[in-house]
Protein backbone atom coordinates (compact mmCIF):
# COMPACT_ATOMS: atom_id res chain seq x y z
CA UNK A 1 0.00 0.00 0.00
CA UNK A 2 1.42 3.12 -0.74
CA UNK A 3 1.34 6.30 1.57
CA UNK A 4 -1.64 8.10 -0.08
CA UNK A 5 -3.55 5.27 0.09
CA UNK A 6 -2.54 4.91 3.78
CA UNK A 7 -3.66 8.52 4.37
CA UNK A 8 -7.34 8.19 2.90
CA UNK A 9 -7.43 4.89 5.12
CA UNK A 10 -6.66 6.82 8.00
CA UNK A 11 -9.06 9.88 7.10
CA UNK A 12 -11.31 7.38 6.46
CA UNK A 13 -11.50 5.56 10.03
CA UNK A 14 -11.22 8.95 11.94
CA UNK A 15 -14.37 9.84 10.28
CA UNK A 16 -15.96 6.75 11.35
CA UNK A 17 -15.07 6.72 14.36
CA UNK A 18 -17.02 10.02 15.49
CA UNK A 19 -20.22 8.78 13.17
CA UNK A 20 -20.16 5.29 15.29
CA UNK A 21 -19.90 7.45 18.46
CA UNK A 22 -22.90 9.69 17.65
CA UNK A 23 -24.95 6.50 16.52
CA UNK A 24 -24.03 5.34 19.88
CA UNK A 25 -25.11 8.10 22.01
CA UNK A 26 -27.80 7.94 19.58
CA UNK A 27 -28.67 4.69 21.04
CA UNK A 28 -28.20 5.83 24.71
CA UNK A 29 -30.39 9.24 23.74
CA UNK A 30 -33.79 6.82 23.04
CA UNK A 31 -33.26 5.85 27.17
CA UNK A 32 -32.47 9.10 28.50
CA UNK A 33 -34.29 9.47 31.94
CA UNK A 34 -34.09 13.41 32.96
CA UNK A 35 -34.55 11.88 36.90
CA UNK A 36 -31.85 9.73 36.54
CA UNK A 37 -29.52 12.15 34.82
CA UNK A 38 -30.47 14.87 37.73
CA UNK A 39 -29.61 11.81 40.05
CA UNK A 40 -25.94 11.58 39.23
CA UNK A 41 -25.31 15.44 40.34
CA UNK A 42 -26.99 14.55 43.35
CA UNK A 43 -22.86 13.95 44.87
CA UNK A 44 -21.73 17.08 43.22
CA UNK A 45 -24.42 19.42 45.04
CA UNK A 46 -24.17 17.43 48.72
CA UNK A 47 -20.66 19.08 49.95
CA UNK A 48 -22.66 22.85 50.28
CA UNK A 49 -25.40 22.45 52.70
CA UNK A 50 -22.92 20.26 54.25
CA UNK A 51 -20.21 22.88 54.25
CA UNK A 52 -22.64 25.92 54.63
CA UNK A 53 -23.94 24.44 57.91
CA UNK A 54 -21.03 23.70 59.60
CA UNK A 55 -19.35 27.23 58.24
CA UNK A 56 -22.39 28.76 59.59
CA UNK A 57 -22.41 26.65 63.32
CA UNK A 58 -18.67 27.20 63.50
CA UNK A 59 -19.31 31.49 62.90
CA UNK A 60 -21.98 31.57 65.15
CA UNK A 61 -19.82 30.17 67.78
CA UNK A 62 -17.04 32.43 67.18
CA UNK A 63 -19.70 35.33 67.65
CA UNK A 64 -20.52 33.75 71.02
CA UNK A 65 -16.75 33.49 72.08
CA UNK A 66 -15.23 36.38 70.55
CA UNK A 67 -18.35 38.77 70.16
CA UNK A 68 -17.57 40.18 67.05
CA UNK A 69 -20.09 41.38 64.62
CA UNK A 70 -18.40 40.01 61.18
CA UNK A 71 -18.54 36.02 62.56
CA UNK A 72 -21.99 36.81 63.01
CA UNK A 73 -22.97 38.53 59.79
CA UNK A 74 -20.86 35.85 58.38
CA UNK A 75 -23.28 32.86 60.31
CA UNK A 76 -26.06 35.31 59.08
CA UNK A 77 -24.94 34.73 55.29
CA UNK A 78 -24.06 31.59 55.46
CA UNK A 79 -27.08 30.19 57.06
CA UNK A 80 -29.19 31.77 54.25
CA UNK A 81 -26.98 29.69 51.24
CA UNK A 82 -27.51 26.48 53.16
CA UNK A 83 -31.41 27.03 53.73
CA UNK A 84 -31.45 27.49 49.99
CA UNK A 85 -28.89 24.74 48.76
CA UNK A 86 -30.28 21.50 51.33
CA UNK A 87 -33.57 21.46 49.35
CA UNK A 88 -31.78 20.53 46.09
CA UNK A 89 -29.53 18.30 47.99
CA UNK A 90 -32.51 16.77 49.06
CA UNK A 91 -34.38 17.36 45.68
CA UNK A 92 -31.27 15.52 43.50
CA UNK A 93 -31.59 12.74 46.43
CA UNK A 94 -34.73 11.52 45.84
CA UNK A 95 -33.89 11.51 41.96
CA UNK A 96 -31.01 9.23 43.01
CA UNK A 97 -32.82 7.17 45.44
CA UNK A 98 -35.65 6.80 42.59
CA UNK A 99 -33.45 5.30 39.81
CA UNK A 100 -31.14 3.15 42.11
CA UNK A 101 -31.27 -0.26 43.39
CA UNK A 102 -30.47 -0.76 46.91
CA UNK A 103 -30.16 -4.21 48.41
CA UNK A 104 -32.61 -5.19 51.57
CA UNK A 105 -29.42 -4.86 53.82
CA UNK A 106 -29.57 -1.00 52.95
CA UNK A 107 -32.54 -0.26 53.32
CA UNK A 108 -32.12 1.09 56.91
CA UNK A 109 -28.89 3.30 55.60
CA UNK A 110 -31.28 4.73 52.92
CA UNK A 111 -34.13 5.57 55.53
CA UNK A 112 -31.52 7.20 57.92
CA UNK A 113 -29.98 8.82 55.52
CA UNK A 114 -33.10 10.48 53.99
CA UNK A 115 -34.53 11.20 57.96
CA UNK A 116 -31.67 12.89 58.74
CA UNK A 117 -31.48 15.01 55.27
CA UNK A 118 -34.63 16.14 56.05
CA UNK A 119 -34.14 16.99 59.44
CA UNK A 120 -31.11 19.12 58.81
CA UNK A 121 -32.73 20.59 55.66
CA UNK A 122 -36.28 21.69 57.94
CA UNK A 123 -33.47 22.99 60.43
CA UNK A 124 -31.37 24.67 58.84
CA UNK A 125 -34.57 26.72 57.07
CA UNK A 126 -35.88 27.33 60.52
CA UNK A 127 -32.74 28.84 61.23
CA UNK A 128 -32.22 30.92 58.43
CA UNK A 129 -36.05 32.41 59.08
CA UNK A 130 -35.16 33.01 62.92
CA UNK A 131 -31.98 34.78 62.59
CA UNK A 132 -33.55 36.94 59.90
CA UNK A 133 -36.76 37.99 62.31
CA UNK A 134 -34.87 37.50 65.23
CA UNK A 135 -32.58 40.13 64.01
CA UNK A 136 -35.61 42.88 62.67
CA UNK A 137 -37.41 42.57 65.97
CA UNK A 138 -33.99 42.72 68.15
CA UNK A 139 -35.62 39.83 69.95
CA UNK A 140 -32.73 37.76 71.81
CA UNK A 141 -35.32 34.49 72.09
CA UNK A 142 -35.67 33.95 68.52
CA UNK A 143 -31.46 34.47 68.00
CA UNK A 144 -31.47 31.77 70.91
CA UNK A 145 -33.86 29.60 68.82
CA UNK A 146 -31.87 30.61 65.93
CA UNK A 147 -28.47 29.24 67.58
CA UNK A 148 -30.15 26.06 68.89
CA UNK A 149 -31.80 25.25 64.94
CA UNK A 150 -28.19 26.16 63.65
CA UNK A 151 -25.90 23.82 66.01
CA UNK A 152 -28.82 20.89 65.35
CA UNK A 153 -28.30 21.36 61.22
CA UNK A 154 -24.69 21.17 61.56
CA UNK A 155 -25.21 17.74 63.87
CA UNK A 156 -27.74 16.06 61.61
CA UNK A 157 -26.14 17.59 57.93
CA UNK A 158 -23.24 16.08 59.42
CA UNK A 159 -24.50 12.38 60.31
CA UNK A 160 -26.70 12.52 56.78
CA UNK A 161 -22.94 13.17 54.97
CA UNK A 162 -21.46 9.62 57.33
CA UNK A 163 -24.81 7.41 56.05
CA UNK A 164 -24.43 8.62 52.63
CA UNK A 165 -20.95 7.21 52.55
CA UNK A 166 -22.11 4.07 53.64
CA UNK A 167 -24.38 3.98 50.95
CA UNK A 168 -21.92 4.65 48.60
CA UNK A 169 -18.82 2.73 49.96
CA UNK A 170 -20.58 -0.06 51.68
CA UNK A 171 -22.05 -0.24 55.56
CA UNK A 172 -19.02 -0.52 58.08
CA UNK A 173 -17.03 1.98 55.81
CA UNK A 174 -16.07 4.37 58.34
CA UNK A 175 -14.65 1.20 60.80
CA UNK A 176 -11.12 1.41 61.91
C1 LIG B 1 -29.09 17.74 52.86
C2 LIG B 1 -29.36 16.74 52.07
C3 LIG B 1 -28.41 15.62 51.74
C4 LIG B 1 -27.06 15.51 51.92
C5 LIG B 1 -26.12 16.51 52.57
C6 LIG B 1 -26.66 14.21 51.41
C7 LIG B 1 -25.36 13.71 51.45
C8 LIG B 1 -24.95 12.57 50.78
C9 LIG B 1 -23.57 12.10 50.73
C10 LIG B 1 -22.37 12.74 51.42
C11 LIG B 1 -23.57 11.00 49.95
C12 LIG B 1 -22.32 10.19 49.56
C13 LIG B 1 -21.83 10.69 48.21
C14 LIG B 1 -20.52 10.09 47.78
O1 LIG B 1 -19.66 9.82 48.61
O2 LIG B 1 -20.34 9.91 46.56
C15 LIG B 1 -24.92 10.74 49.52
C16 LIG B 1 -25.32 9.70 48.73
C17 LIG B 1 -26.63 9.39 48.44
N1 LIG B 1 -27.75 10.06 48.88
FE1 LIG B 1 -27.77 11.81 49.89
N2 LIG B 1 -27.76 13.57 50.91
C18 LIG B 1 -28.86 14.37 51.12
C19 LIG B 1 -30.16 14.08 50.81
C20 LIG B 1 -30.60 12.89 50.29
C21 LIG B 1 -32.00 12.49 50.17
C22 LIG B 1 -33.23 13.27 50.63
C23 LIG B 1 -32.00 11.27 49.58
C24 LIG B 1 -33.21 10.43 49.27
C25 LIG B 1 -33.39 9.26 49.80
C26 LIG B 1 -30.61 10.90 49.29
C27 LIG B 1 -30.19 9.76 48.65
C28 LIG B 1 -28.87 9.42 48.40
C29 LIG B 1 -28.45 8.31 47.57
C30 LIG B 1 -29.39 7.37 46.82
C31 LIG B 1 -27.05 8.28 47.61
C32 LIG B 1 -26.11 7.27 46.93
C33 LIG B 1 -26.01 7.52 45.45
C34 LIG B 1 -25.48 8.87 45.11
O3 LIG B 1 -24.41 9.25 45.59
O4 LIG B 1 -26.14 9.58 44.34
N3 LIG B 1 -29.80 11.90 49.78
N4 LIG B 1 -25.73 11.72 50.05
Amino acid sequence: MNGKRVKAWLIGAGALAPALALAHAGGAHESFSLVEYLGRFHPVVIHFPIALMIAAAFAELLNLILRREPFSAAARFLVVLAALAAPVAVSLGWAAESTLQFSAEYQGVIETHEGLALTATGLAIIAAVLSELGRRRNDPRLIQGYRVALLAAAVAVTATGFFGGELVYGIGHYRP
